[in-house]
């Protein structure tokens, strides 16, 4: 049965009438479990020969999912119903992968088996080490990234056809249990260091430090603390609904194109500066202002219509209130500056204090511009050893397996088409071809 079939069989539905020009159409309003309702506009366009306009999609759903539920105005983040704050107190993050892919929250055995399964791909193909030496050292790691994730589908072609559910099975496990090995090599390879292969007695985020900073001349141990805190920032940044990477994810994959390839222009879409871009640029903010003194200078260029400048890390397209994974991530980065003994950090001195006069700025009240994740996470990643540059990287680690749940859910869908979506053209109506030597 369809999305709207299995609305329409239901008791309550009713519709909303729209009257254009004296032709009216009737548009049936669907309920979700949370949330507002949604006015299904699938027919409008044959009713009333109009489409819908909403750049941005500030007010349009692009699809139905039961994956993660966010209330703005309450600041509430649910992973399958769970609390962010309850998954990223005690759980770990495959655990919360493994709840986002299939559902549920799993059994022991049901962890282990996914965790064994993830281990037993971390390895990349050995030939995949030879695109690195095709990039410049300083090249942002989030371009090698792109290129390197991309080029998975030239390597597993047993787990490229999405109809087939155990390829797509496939796929899923080995991009979760690749991002981190990749992404390490990348972070290796801009600072010169030979790669460290993935060590299947180590946990997904022990794993993913060891890969970053052991060296191959002596014993590295990962610290309990900073793997802990590891985990609890790629659960923090999981999953977020329809954001703007997770909706290239979805509009990649409706064309048929492989997982791999989607991933690739998830990771392309994550990077700019108003998304996942914004912990690197929130922390070169920080750095900017350097003391409290210069606090005031910025807030005033962030009030001031005729100043592109934003504060980095505030506002937020949903949430209308705290960004709950702020708060964690505050948290989580008070603890990580205590481990490496960097307690008096001045960056969250000004971190504190900006954020201090921000929430008591009438602008910022009156705009409901609120801390978000990347406000905290530059600081606390630049603690765990990552210059800024990787701090995306790490970001698209953790949205891997958001990004791998919603294609899935797409894909899985039988009433699923490919996303094309129609425009208000403002152009030039139609006009005849003048040669090049009649044009004045
Ligand atoms: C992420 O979508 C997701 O879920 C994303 C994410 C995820 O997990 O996937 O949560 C991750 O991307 C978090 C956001 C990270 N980006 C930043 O921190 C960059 C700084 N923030 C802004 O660029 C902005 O707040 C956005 C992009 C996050 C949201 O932009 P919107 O919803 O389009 O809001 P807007 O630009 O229309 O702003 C509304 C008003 C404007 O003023 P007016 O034109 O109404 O007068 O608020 C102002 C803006 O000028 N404003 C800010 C501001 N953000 C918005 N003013 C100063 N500083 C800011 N940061």
């Amino acid at each position: 049965m369809s999305i709207a079939e299995q609305y329409d069989a239901s008791s309550d539905a009713k519709d909303a009438r729209l009257n254009i020009d004296g032709e009216s159409a009737d548009l049936p309003i669907r309920k979700g479990t949370l949330g507002p309702d949604v006015v299904d506009v699938t027919s409008l366009y044959r009713q009333t020969n109009n489409f819908t306009f909403d750049p941005g999609f500030t007010s349009t759903a692009s699809c139905e999912s039961k994956i993660t539920f966010i209330d703005g105005d309450e600041g509430v983040l649910l992973y399958r119903g769970y609390p962010i704050d309850q998954l990223a107190e005690t759980g770990k993050f495959l655990e919360t992968c493994y709840l986002l892919l299939y559902g549920e929250l799993p059994t022991k055995a049901q962890f282990d088996d996914f965790s064994t399964r993830i281990a037993y791909h971390t390895m990349v193909h050995e030939q995949m080490s030879q695109f690195f030496t095709g990039f410049r050292r300083d090249a942002h790691p989030m371009a090698v990234m792109v290129g390197v994730v991309g080029a998975l589908s030239a390597f597993y072609h047993d787990s490229t056809d999405i109809r087939d559910p155990e390829q797509r099975e496939m796929a899923s496990i080995r991009m979760l249990a690749k991002m981190p090995t990749i992404a390490a090599m990348a972070y290796k390879y801009s600072i010169g260091q030979p790669f460290i292969y993935p060590q299947n007695h180590l946990d997904y985020s022990a794993n993913f430090l060891n890969m970053c900073f052991a060296v191959p001349c002596e014993p590295y141990k990962v610290d309990p603390v900073l793997s802990r805190a590891m985990d609890r920032i790629f659960i923090l940044h999981a999953d977020h609904e329809q954001n703007a990477s997770t909706s290239t994810v979805r509009l990649a994959g409706s064309s048929g194109a492989n997982p791999f390839a989607c991933i690739s222009a998830g990771i392309a879409c994550l990077w700019g500066p108003a998304h996942g871009g914004a912990n690197e640029a929130a922390l070169t903010m920080l750095q900017r202002i350097g003391t409290v003194d210069r606090i005031p200078e910025f807030i005033a260029r962030a009030k001031d219509k005729n100043d592109p400048f934003r504060l980095m890390g505030f506002g937020h397209r949903v949430y209308k209130n705290y960004d709950p994974r702020a708060k964690i991530m505050q948290k989580t980065c008070h603890e990580v500056l205590e481990a490496v003994g960097h307690g008096d950090d001045p960056t969250l001195k000004v971190a504190l204090e900006l954020e201090h006069i921000a929430l008591n700025d009438d602008y910022f009240i009156e705009k409901k511009l609120y801390p978000n994740i990347d406000f905290y996470s530059g600081i606390t990643l630049r603690a765990l050893g990552f210059p800024t540059e990787m701090f995306t990287v790490l970001f698209a680690i953790a949205r891997t397996v958001g990004w791998i749940a919603q294609w899935k859910e797409m894909i899985e869908d039988p009433y699923q088409r490919i996303g094309r979506p129609r425009q208000l053209y403002t152009g030039p109506t139609e006009r005849s071809y003048i040669p090049m030597d009649e044009r004045g």
